[in-house]
């Protein structure tokens, strides 16, 4: 009954999402939160403020706080943590959660110390900082504990991070800044070059969900989505059918240096935990692991086999709230917090 309120907490830069023990996933957010920019106050947070995204008055701003995996804005992401962490404490006793928060391998000491100020002034009675792929692997049930390599692959909005995990530790890891936001801003360009039409990064985003892939097959290429834009000549609306085809040659050069990033990675690790690798298979998390093909992809680039997590959108939120159910991995968490 005490770790009821307890959260682990995914602060990442497409989607927020706060799991609490006995109740599961409760916020499942866009990280975006729209301010009037004359006042400075908070309109909207989450899916409210991302509809508002590309629609805004030139007294509303839509933003997204982090960028590239990262905090861009420092008072916007507090105010967002915040904003999240009651939400997913309402109408529950009063008892002060203890927070797990997914973080980037390379967050500095600046960050760390806002994301747990944050937190704390969120109501957190205590803050942990787990690295994001540790919290992946965990979320997609792999035993991270035991003497064995396994190879983890989170494609999320802003960044990939591609991660050996052995004996509760990162061996090595690589992150790019070529996720969901680049393949996005890749289908943008891509019919502004052949169409001459421009589109929103929303409109890319369902784009890329509905028929974007990157794995030669027939059944990808058949597939179609209408997507409406604006003329780049003639300034006035136009309607367009692109075909899956298209949007794979659209895709073909951010997925071949994902796939660069993971041969590098596995040229880094040692023998035997890429022997543990090859016999486990790599792992695939976050959104861009329901990418049409990608798991494929990576597997004939690899020549090892490929495992979409379940649900790899949670991954890092579920991941991030088992840890506080393993005493042990929570001892060494704080122990690094008080060591830096
Ligand atoms: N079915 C799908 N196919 C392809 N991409 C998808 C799909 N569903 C979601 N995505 C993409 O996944 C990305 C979001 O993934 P996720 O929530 O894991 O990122 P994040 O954790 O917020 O970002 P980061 O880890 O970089 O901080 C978005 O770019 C979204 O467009
Ligand atoms: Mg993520």
């Amino acid at each position: 009954m005490a770790f009821r309120e307890d959260m682990g907490i995914d602060l990442g830069t497409a989607n927020t999402l706060v799991f609490v023990h006995g109740r599961g996933i409760v916020i499942n957010e866009p990280s975006v939160v729209a301010i009037d920019t004359e006042t400075g106050t908070v309109i909207q947070v989450g899916l409210a403020a991302k509809e508002m995204i590309g629609k805004t008055p030139a007294s509303i701003s839509a933003i997204r706080p982090l960028k590239s995996g990262v905090i861009a804005d420092f008072d916007i992401a507090r105010v967002m943590l915040r904003y999240f962490i009651g939400s997913a404490r309402r109408g529950l006793p009063l008892l002060k959660p203890r927070v797990v928060i997914g973080v980037p391998i390379g967050v500095t000491e600046v960050e760390r110390k806002a994301i747990m100020d944050a937190a704390i002034e969120a109501g957190a009675s205590r803050v942990f900082l787990l690295e994001e792929p540790m919290a992946a692997a965990i979320g997609a049930g792999l035993d991270v504990e035991e003497p064995s390599g396994n190879m983890i692959v989170d494609i999320g909005g802003g960044t990939t991070e591609i991660a050996v995990i052995s004996l509760g530790s990162i061996v090595n890891s690589v992150s790019v800044r070529i996720a969901g936001d680049a393949l996005d801003e890749a289908i943008v360009h891509y019919v502004k070059e052949e169409y001459k039409l421009a589109i929103g990064e929303r409109t890319a985003e369902r784009v890329k969900i509905e028929i974007g892939n990157v794995f030669p097959l027939p059944e990808y290429d058949e597939l179609e989505a209408m997507v409406v834009g604006v003329d780049l000549s003639t300034g006035l609306p136009r309607k367009i059918i692109v075909q899956g085809g298209e949007i794979r040659e659209a895709l073909d050069s951010n997925a071949n240096r994902l796939i660069d990033s993971i041969k590098g990675a596995l040229e880094q690790t040692p023998p035997e935990l890429v022997t543990d690798i090859v016999a486990r298979g790599i792992v695939l998390t976050g959104g861009g692991a329901l990418l049409k093909g990608f798991d494929q992809l990576v597997s004939r680039e690899t020549g090892i086999s490929v495992i979409v997590a379940d649900d790899p959108l949670t991954c890092v939120a579920r991941g991030a709230g088992a840890v506080l159910e393993k005493v042990d991995v929570l001892t060494r968490l704080a122990k690094m917090s008080r060591a830096r």
